[in-house]
């Protein structure tokens, strides 16, 4: 991950290079992009190239778009199906990501896996569910910070999800927090096992899970709509929003 945020920032500073001189050029592309970005200010990147995947919307983006890392490049780790550079609408940056300027190009790295905020590479201010937030003091003597997680991915992942999730020690799989345009985020009721299904603690991929928990069942699910279903409220933590169980609301087990 480390490595692959240098790679992105150095391919982006090298981008810029030829964009301003038109006299360097990193590498021939390998193939076209299965999957190209779209509304990219020109082609030039928008191709496979070795060991990088799919550059995408390098260059910048047409107006009206917002050059934005595409946070499945990283998480996917450079699958030529995921474009690094997305154009997406508007002139700000989507959470998880932090306004940057190369040159005159405004753009928007990602923040990393698990971050809610930053305000620079390794500075994150704030982790999702099931990350948590690690300081350390780079070479140079700055702190830098990032998310981490156990990186077991969640067995039964939820859909419709904009960020990875991960099994969490004891406490199983946290779920989606964020959930695509459409869909809210959901205090999952299967979550907690009924007192007649507990078990013993269990171990899943070296990872102990309470046996209280269903690790299946991840513990925020998206589900269609713009309002909590019906027996669910809002409950606002900082910028998060998830639908938990209405407290008067007792006929669920
Ligand atoms: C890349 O992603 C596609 C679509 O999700 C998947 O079918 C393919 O197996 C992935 N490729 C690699 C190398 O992981
Ligand atoms: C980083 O270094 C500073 C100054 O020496 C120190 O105060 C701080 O506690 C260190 N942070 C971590 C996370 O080690």
């Amino acid at each position: 991950m480390d490595m692959s945020r240098c790679h992105s920032l150095a391919i982006l500073l090298l981008a810029h290079i030829f964009a301003l001189t038109n006299t360097f050029l990193i590498s021939t592309p390998t193939g076209d992009c299965p999957n190209p970005a779209t509304n990219c200010l020109d082609e030039t990147f928008n191709k496979v190239f070795d060991n990088l995947g799919c550059l995408g919307c390098q260059t910048g983006c047409k107006a009206g778009y917002i050059m934005t890392a595409n946070w499945k490049y990283y998480t996917t780790n450079k699958n030529i199906t995921e474009p690094q550079w997305l154009c997406i609408p508007g002139t700000t940056c989507p959470w998880g990501h932090f306004p940057d300027k190369q040159g005159t190009l405004d753009s928007c790295p990602y923040c990393g896996d698990g971050c809610l905020n930053c305000h620079s590479f390794y500075k994150c201010e704030q982790c999702l569910l099931g990350f948590r937030l690690m300081r350390s003091n780079s070479t140079d003597g700055t702190e830098i910070s990032h998310c981490a997680s156990t990186g077991i991915a969640c067995p039964v992942p939820p859909d419709h999800c904009q960020h990875s999730v991960y099994v969490v020690a004891v406490t199983g799989c946290q779920g989606c927090i964020i959930c695509d345009t459409g869909y809210v985020s959901v205090a999952n009721q299967k979550y907690r096992r009924a007192s007649s299904d507990r078990t013993a603690d269990y171990v899943y991929n070296g990872i102990s899970i309470s046996g209280t928990i269903e690790l299946n069942e991840p513990r925020y699910t998206c589900v269609q709509g713009t309002t909590c279903p019906s027996g669910y409220h809002f409950v606002h933590r900082g910028e998060l929003v998830t639908c938990e169980v209405s407290v008067n609301d007792v006929t669920v087990g």
